[in-house]
């Protein structure tokens, strides 16, 4: 048997497990890595070098037979990786080509898309988001990878670390949510699980921090639309994700499409090389986004593909995906001495560096016996768990968890909708392979009736009302399964309007006339707004779209078995309007407040023009969101008392711990998610009223107490100031311990110089 072979079989017999200490390049090894770069570079031509700079994909898989052009490029070392190339026989061919043939035997690296899984589908990243939990994080990416590198990918288009504060945004279903603290321990988990404790394991991938950088600030939540973002918030919200997964050891980071104050990212040379390179010291390589580069042109910042190509290389854009300026230009802009020799060396070294620490060289194939084992029971497993985690309950008027006896109606479009449950970015999970809720019901044998009432989300007809009213009728309770279809939320799906599509608002209305309680589940890539009819329905449940197990999940949930853990990883909008909305917002001259806002049908008619009493707020939906940041109830509740400091001042780097008691007041045994949040009351410049710098599951039985604590010190209290210094300020510190950020118990401390 060959060693690996031998490596494969343990890997599967302990499912992926990775027990070992995590794996730490040595300055040996990055020494005999340089030198091997060094020589393998010294022996390559110009023509060569920029093939590796070559990323070449198709939409969405090579089909028929394999192009000969592509393998005729492949052997003149034309090509540095590829993209969505799905049948292992080609994988296999053309990596034999570029081992056996080309000038220099240079592997090729196989890259895919593999999100939130490949064959076993979790929760969407917003969705994982909501568990707060890294270690769940970082087993769909384990999962992922081993899945997914038996066909032949090592790298993966993942993780999306863009901070998202505007639910319009379709790409808000691939994020970590709005804060960064949280974004920051999901990035490093994520990283850790694609990539295992060592990119030389055969069944692990590179990854990829994408978008680079500001790419959910898009204006108005429109998608690629422009980003204008003071340096400040550039550093203080939407960079530590990234740093936090470099740190992580992220192979790859991806530019984005947006322009970040007037200069499109991938020809963005501040960002690429001063704030990623020097900065953060990345020392993997670069990709643009799918014709990112090409698309400036369009931004009206190059005139054309040499310029672009030339923009794209002073920036230090390593590696270009699809697009092909690079492949055209680059050689005459050197010999035109606009773009160096030795600029393209170091897109080269960031690139070999990367296929060596991939082992690609000594390891180019799938080896013997890696199957991925796909959707095996262990995957499907922790796919559920992840969904248990990840569902938020937002309301429950008494009604969950239902008893095993109750006769139940199940209604609504995302019942038994084993694609659309999956999500944005699914590629390779078959539906077949779902458990929707409704299959999941009848395996339990609940005593259950269903009629889908409208056949999609969007379907706007009332020909289903009458049967699901009628099943609706005959039982105790109605669990209605609504919300959106993978394919409204995700890239290029941006909605001006959240509310719940299609007919589903009206038929809930109708449902609840035959006076049955009804729980709704709502399947959605984002929040969705009700406030429209969350009176008419007596719980609440986002579910996201919970991947492959969804349906059992919930099914757990609705009888008990399991409780929901997931808490709001954004802040939930009452309406659209409402938008951009996040908790860590600044106070303004004029905060909100609830006894002070004017409310629009107290105007008198005629009114005189003022603004006394007037804060900041519409006069229509007031200032809050309709679930806060942080938010999900449980099967139980819990009390919050007693916060102390163990410290009134604190010096610089010296540690601060902040306490409270937590009891669990309810019947059942339960966890709480318990959060804590710090505002820095006079900064130089203005600063958040809230950012949360630390949370924590704990398990509580039922009428038992936990005392519950939290240390940290300046370095937590950091920030980027309008000189561009990261340091704490000395003054007053605000600290809640709290169930989400809108409640909680405060305290406050001094930090002194
Ligand atoms: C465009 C998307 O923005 C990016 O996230 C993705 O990885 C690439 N296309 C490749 O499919």
């Amino acid at each position: 048997m060959k060693p690996y072979a031998l490596l494969i079989l343990l890997l599967v017999f302990f499912n992926c497990k990775n027990e070992s200490s995590k794996h730490i390049e040595t300055s040996d090894e990055s020494y005999k890595i340089e030198t091997k770069i060094n020589n393998i570079l010294s022996k390559m031509t110009l023509e060569e070098k920029i093939g590796q700079t070559n990323l070449r994909g198709t939409s969405s898989r090579v089909k028929g037979e394999l192009p000969e052009e592509l393998k005729t490029a492949v052997r003149k070392g034309e090509i540095g990786a590829f993209l969505n190339v799905m049948n292992l026989e080609y994988v296999k061919e053309l990596q034999k080509i570029a081992i056996e043939e080309s000038p220099n035997g240079i592997p090729l690296i196989f890259a895919r898309d593999v999100i939130h899984g490949f064959k076993t589908i979790f929760p969407i990243p917003l969705g994982l988001a909501a568990s707060w939990d890294a270690e769940i994080a970082k087993k769909s990416s384990e999962i992922a990878a081993f899945e997914a590198s038996s066909a032949g990918i090592r790298w993966t288009f993942a993780p999306m670390l863009d901070i998202a504060r505007d639910s319009r945004w379709g790409r808000i279903a691939e994020s970590p949510g709005e804060d960064p603290y949280l974004a920051s321990i999901l990035g490093k988990a994520y990283v850790e699980g694609f990539q295992s404790d060592d990119l030389s394991n055969p069944t692990s991938m590179a990854a990829c921090a994408k978008h680079y950088i500001g790419y959910g600030a898009a204006i108005g939540g429109r998608d690629y639309n422009t980003v204008n973002l003071s340096e400040p918030l550039l550093r203080n919200l939407y960079l530590p994700p990234f740093q936090s997964s470099i740190d992580a050891g992220a192979a790859t980071v991806m530019s984005s499409f947006n322009e970040v104050n007037g200069i499109p990212a991938t020809g963005n040379e501040f960002l690429l090389k001063q704030v990623l390179r020097d900065e953060l010291q990345f020392d993997g390589f670069i990709v643009s986004d799918w014709d990112s580069t090409v698309e400036m042109i369009t931004h009206g910042f190059a005139r054309d593909e040499k310029h672009v190509a030339e923009l794209s290389a002073i920036a230090g854009l390593d590696m270009e995906m699809t697009s092909k300026a690079y492949e055209h230009h680059l050689k005459t802009l050197v010999e035109e001495g606009k773009v160096s020799v030795k600029q393209i060396d170091a897109f080269v070294k960031n690139i070999l560096r990367i296929k060596l620490r991939l082992n690609l060289f000594e390891q180019p194939y799938i080896p013997e016996g890696h199957t991925g084992n796909l959707y095996a029971e262990a995957h499907l497993s922790e796919a559920k768990k992840a969904a248990i985690k990840s569902t938020v309950l937002l309301k429950n008027d008494a009604i969950l968890p239902l008893a095993n006896t109750a006769k139940v109606a199940v209604i609504g479009p995302l019942a038994n909708k084993p694609h659309e449950q999956l999500g944005t970015w699914t590629f390779d999970g078959e539906k077949k392979h779902t458990v929707t809720p409704t299959d999941a019901f009848k395996k339990a044998n609940v005593k259950f009736q269903f009629a889908e009432g409208l056949t999609h989300s969007r379907d706007r007809t009332n020909k289903g009302f009458n049967e699901a009213i009628r099943i609706a009728k005959n039982a105790d309770v109605i669990v209605f399964f609504g919300g959106e279809e993978a394919i409204l939320s995700g890239e290029a799906h941006s909605r001006a309007n959240i509310d719940l599509p299609g007919a589903q608002e009206q038929l809930l209305k109708e449902l609840a006339k035959t006076g049955k309680p009804i729980v709704l589940v709502i399947m959605a890539g984002r929040p969705i707004t009700i406030a429209n009819i969350i009176d008419d329905v007596d719980a609440v449940l986002m579910a996201w779209h919970p991947g492959t197990m969804g349906g059992e999940a919930l099914h757990d949930i609705i009888f008990g078995l399991s409780q929901p853990e997931g808490h709001l990883p954004v802040s939930w909008p009452k309406t659209a309007g409402q938008l951009p909305y996040f908790y860590n917002h600044k106070n303004t001259g004029r905060p909100a407040e609830a006894d002070q806002f004017v409310q629009m049908d107290s105007i008198p008619i005629a009114a005189w023009q003022s603004s006394l009493g007037n804060d900041s707020h519409y006069l229509d939906v007031g200032y809050a969101p309709h679930f806060p940041f942080g938010y999900g109830l449980t099967y139980t509740d819990f009390k919050y008392e007693n916060i102390t400091v163990s410290q009134d001042t604190i010096s610089f780097n010296k540690d601060i711990t902040i306490k409270a008691s937590i009891t669990n007041t309810g019947k059942n045994d339960g966890k709480e998610l318990v959060q804590l949040y710090v505002q820095d009351v006079v900064g130089s410049i203005t600063r958040p009223i809230r950012e949360l710098k630390r949370f924590k599951h704990v398990n509580l039985k039922s009428g038992e107490t936990k005392e519950v604590s939290f240390t940290m010190s300046s370095e937590d209290l950091k920030f980027v100031n309008s000189k561009l210094i990261n340091a704490a300020e000395e003054g007053v510190f605000n600290v809640w311990i709290a169930p989400h950020a809108e409640a909680g118990l405060k305290s406050s401390f001094y930090l002194k110089e």
